[in-house]
């Protein structure tokens, strides 16, 4: 979270006031956030979730995926991106990132197989993918592409919005992210198909509330992963921050990479540095060891800076219910043993990626923050070039 307060006090003290919390109604909190949302991303819907980790599962029940396929998702994402997958009763496939840190287009091509039916470009610590050439990749297999922005709300990619490139993006409302509602999430597609069956699945009885959505022929179980006004309010209200947060954090992430670049750093690649989030600045070593130092270095002097391997449950080889194959809460539903999946079940290993290992060890990330002053900036520059020169 940057930035919550009175606006959003005096928000919720009306909605509280007015004792309409739940999101059914007339055009209410949620209503325009969704409708809000969809139009800054310049697509036709928007599903308010309980979390982006719902609006993943829901996006890909939207799109049809399930057993029998297989969806690659890189080496470095919070392992939520792939539990949904198998929430979805499909087999995660995963694959390297590049020097810019998220999916790298040629080892998707390595690891497509005839059950590939989607990938998952995850735009990790607002850094967004080379989707240029992941939509390449995907036009030319016919793949499916579901974007997770849960890291990157409200950026862009060469003028386009992140989570809108592909047939549909998440994102997460959670409370590290660059809007929050405490938890929230959302999922968006301009595929009307994919956002029919999405929302039987964000909210099995949604037409019930909302008599304008029936769709008898489409009914299936789904789940109730619906938002409340109180959630709808506070983002009513964080989307006014947004841009102004990022543009102060990439404008930050620009002088700062400057800096380093000058003291002889070698940045991370960037794909869009003009339209990204701005809330990390990367660097890479030649070794872990150079990356450590340079990390410690930063800290001694009060300034944030960490290796995206140590960031726990983001990296593939610290997904346990994935290394130990434990795919569901009841074997008989568990993607990893049903016999849809026979032929698309993969093995996984510690090594599979050993590219991202070594990439993830050999970077260091430093988070922006929309409340450093030029003073501020200044001073991280200045031990910027100090870790740099050892
Ligand atoms: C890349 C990524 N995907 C998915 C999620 C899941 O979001 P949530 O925590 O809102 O379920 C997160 C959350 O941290 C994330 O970072």
């Amino acid at each position: 979270m940057y930035r919550i307060g009175e606006l959003e006090i005096s928000r919720l003290r009306t909605l509280f006031e007015s004792g309409k919390i739940f999101r059914y109604g007339q055009g209410g909190e949620c209503d325009r956030f969704e409708q809000r949302w969809a139009e800054h991303l310049g697509v036709a819907h928007c599903r308010l979730t309980r979390s982006g980790t719902a609006a993943l599962y829901t996006a890909l029940v939207g799109m049809g995926v399930g057993p029998g396929d297989q969806v690659i998702v890189p080496a470095y994402t919070y392992m939520a991106t792939a539990l949904a997958v198998l929430s979805a009763g499909a087999i995660p496939v995963i694959a390297d990132v590049d020097s810019s840190l998220t999916l790298s287009p040629q080892d998707v091509k390595r690891r497509l197989t005839p059950h590939t039916r989607a990938i998952i470009p995850v735009h990790m610590v607002g850094l967004p993918c080379d989707m240029d050439s992941l939509t390449q990749v995907a036009r030319e297999h016919d793949l499916l592409v579901l974007e997770d922005a849960c890291q990157a709300v409200g950026g862009g990619y060469k003028g386009k919005m992140l989570g809108a490139i592909g047939h549909a993006g998440a994102f997460s409302f959670n409370f590290y992210k660059n809007i929050t509602c405490g938890e929230g999430g959302a999922f968006v597609t301009s595929e009307q198909a994919i956002c029919d069956r999405g929302s039987v699945a964000v909210d099995c009885c949604s037409f019930y509330w909302n008599p304008a959505e029936e769709r008898e022929e489409l009914q299936f179980a789904g789940h109730n992963f619906r938002a409340s006004e109180p959630e709808g309010a506070i983002l009513n209200v964080q989307l006014q921050r947004l841009e102004g947060m990022l543009a102060k954090m990439r404008a930050h992430k620009k002088a700062l990479l400057e800096a380093g670049v000058d003291a002889g750093l070698e940045s991370i690649r960037n794909n869009s540095l003009e339209y990204e989030c701005g809330t990390h600045l990367g660097f890479f070593f030649p070794d872990e060891a150079a990356a450590r130092a340079f990390a410690s270095a930063l800290q001694t002097q009060k300034v944030g800076a960490f290796l995206p391997m140590d960031t726990g449950r983001h990296v593939y080889t610290r997904w346990d219910p994935i290394m130990r194959y434990q795919g569901a809460h009841h074997p008989a539903l568990d993607p990893f043993k049903i016999p849809a999946n026979a032929e698309a079940r993969i093995e996984y290993q510690v090594d599979m990626c050993q590219v991202s290992l070594d990439i993830l060890n050999r970077s260091v990330l430093l988070p922006m923050h929309p409340d450093n002053t030029q003073k501020r900036v200044d001073e991280i520059s200045a031990a910027i070039r100090q870790a740099a020169a050892g």
